[in-house]
């Protein structure tokens, strides 16, 4: 149930207004307050506090309100019925959506023969995050891991192969496919990271070796057999490699792993379009679409079709792959997830899928990302000076959480170590707002106390311990005689949880739904050290009350953990 929209709703049916409620720091005199009174004195000229004084028996006169009163310059505090909380907190995780959105999701999106860096980290939290959010509303998505696989980097690994490896038969003219043992040729995962960085700086100082290679990937783009064959051999070593990685961060599966090759596939469809609507021209060897719009008050390149060498482009491929999305998913919207830098690059994609009539541009978002910084502000480096690489940064963060826990005597299991670890990296990223930068501190972020991750995890490992303890608890259970007031907070907190993850969803920002998740344990951990449940001075009907109110905060928190991607362990 959604708390807060069900009172305000009523509230305003009620005045005949349309305000937004409040809820009050001091919960002592009220659960919500209302500024309608405020609101309404404008239009009418009347005095505020007369106002509120007028409206407060409507008020006070609906079903679930116990007490309504002034408060300051003419607020309406209200305080909700007892009974009303306690029965609506049954159903608190049980969600209303009333439209279903299908949604395209590219996010993850790695690259083949190069290795997932600290960049990758953001898109593919947060991407699964939303993806399991949109789900939990009943949305239907399908989450793309667009693969970087066929551009000039391909080239560059196959022409470093070519010199590490010059007598595999993968160069020769006639090379057959049937008459090779590809069991001969064996890449492994830690050489072909080394592959691109070494290849790509090498390009840099031999202009021969670069071309050859911009010859290679043209060529493996026209189908050349040999050529084929290694790709496919680097190809399953990467894709392997991602798996690996999408695991360790307990990602959903991908529906679709089609990328820039797949894309490419389609780029005659795409082009057929363009020219028939006379949208392509030539401009100094290359083909353009102008996307410019007069209102524009940033600079705003043309769109490259190809680009001088007739190379198809990243543009061309992603216009192609909506094209591809369009065609195969008909999706409402699709979202991007990337990093900020490619802003341009996204919004002249939309316009150009705009003017082929495939989507209007509101339909595309592009949702990008702030950079991770270390713990001095510079974009953050392994302890070897190097740009971190997405599993140096699990390791890290592993090896924090080992000494942190070796520090206060604790032995867990590696499983454990893992959970936490993984809280820990994801509860930071996810906290923090998406389009900001945020410091990355591996020490930090593995505190068990304040905004982390391991708080979270502690929080339900305690309360689920509790409640496992308790044994069955009866789903309709009496109120007790009275409530306290950290009983109360709790429940109304948890009385939230649809409005946040409505919000979490209709923003894009997890951090909505990261913090929530937060001020939910707050309250949890005062509830269990003020209210105790199974100590044995505490009343029957009291420790039935409580148990109650544990469960519903449980089924609450374990949602909200499972939307983030993150696993409780079974001790801590
Ligand atoms: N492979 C790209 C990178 O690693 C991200 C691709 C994003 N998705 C897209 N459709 N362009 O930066």
């Amino acid at each position: 149930m959604n708390l807060y929209k069900y009172v305000s709703d009523a509230i305003n049916e009620k005045l005949g207004t349309a305000v937004n409620l409040e809820t009050p720091r001091n919960r002592e005199f009220g659960d919500f307050s209302t500024n309608a009174a405020m609101v309404m004195a404008k239009g009418a000229g009347k005095n505020p506090r007369s106002l509120a004084a007028e409206l407060l028996p409507q008020i006070a006169d609906l079903d679930f309100v116990a007490d309504a009163s002034i408060a300051g310059p003419g607020f309406i505090n209200i305080k909700l019925k007892d009974d009303f909380i306690w029965h609506a907190a049954k159903d608190a995780t049980k969600i209303t959506q009333p439209t279903q959105l299908a949604i395209d999701m590219d996010y993850g999106s790695y690259n083949v023969a190069k290795s997932l860096h600290i960049g990758h980290l953001r898109t593919s939290i947060v991407g699964d995050t939303l993806n399991r959010v949109a789900r939990f509303l009943g949305h239907r998505t399908v989450s793309y891991n667009h693969i970087g696989d066929w551009g000039r980097p391909m080239g560059l690994v196959i022409a470093h192969i070519e010199s590490l490896h010059p007598d595999w038969p993968f160069f020769e003219p006639d090379f057959d496919a049937e008459k090779i043992n590809q069991a001969d040729y064996q890449i492994t995962a830690a050489e072909l990271d080394t592959y691109y960085p070494t290849a790509s700086a090498r390009g840099k100082e031999d202009p021969e070796f670069l071309d050859h290679a911009r010859k290679i990937t043209a060529d493996l783009q026209n189908g050349h057999p040999g050529y084929t064959a290694l790709y496919n051999l680097f190809l399953a070593v990467s894709l392997d490699m991602m798996d690996g990685i999408i695991n360790k961060l307990n990602m959903m599966p991908f529906d679709k792993t089609l990328g820039e090759r797949n894309a490419s596939m389609h780029l005659d469809v795409v082009e057929k379009m363009l020219r028939d609507r006379n949208l392509l021209t030539l401009s100094d060897g290359a083909e353009i679409v102008t996307v410019r719009r007069d209102t524009d008050s940033e600079p705003m390149p043309p769109f490259m079709f190809y680009n001088s060498r007739g190379a198809d482009t990243y543009e061309a491929t992603d216009l192609a792959a909506i094209w591809y999305r369009k065609t195969n998913d008909n999706p409402d919207k699709i979202w991007y997830l990337t990093d900020a830098r490619q802003q341009l690059h996204f919004k002249q994609v939309f316009r150009v899928a705009e003017m082929l009539d495939l989507f209007p541009t509101e339909n595309l978002e592009h949702l990008y990302f702030g950079t991770i910084n270390g713990p001095g502000g510079q974009p953050f480096k392994t302890r070897d000076g190097n740009a971190a690489g997405l599993l140096d940064i699990i390791e890290m963060v592993e090896d924090a959480v080992r000494t942190r826990t070796a520090d206060a005597g604790k032995e867990l299991d590696d499983d454990t170590v893992k959970s936490i670890a993984l809280a820990a990296l994801k509860f930071t990223d996810l906290m923090h707002d998406v389009k900001s930068d945020y410091i990355f501190d591996p020490a930090a972020v593995t505190s068990f106390e304040g905004r982390t991750g391991p708080y979270i995890l502690y929080t339900a490992v305690r309360l689920g311990n509790v409640l496992r303890r308790a044994g069955d608890i009866a789903p309709t259970t009496p109120m007790p005689a009275t409530l306290g007031t950290d009983e109360r907070n709790l429940m109304i907190e948890i009385l939230d949880f649809e409005r946040t993850i409505h919000n979490t969803f209709e923003t894009r920002s997890p951090d909505i739904l990261a913090n929530y998740t937060y001020d939910l344990c707050q309250l949890i951990n005062t509830f269990y050290h003020n209210c105790p449940i199974l100590r044995d001075d505490v009343p029957a009907d009291v420790r039935a009350g409580r148990l109650y109110i544990a469960h519903a905060a449980y089924a609450a928190l374990a949602r909200a953990i499972d939307l983030m991607g993150l696993r409780i362990p079974k001790e801590m």
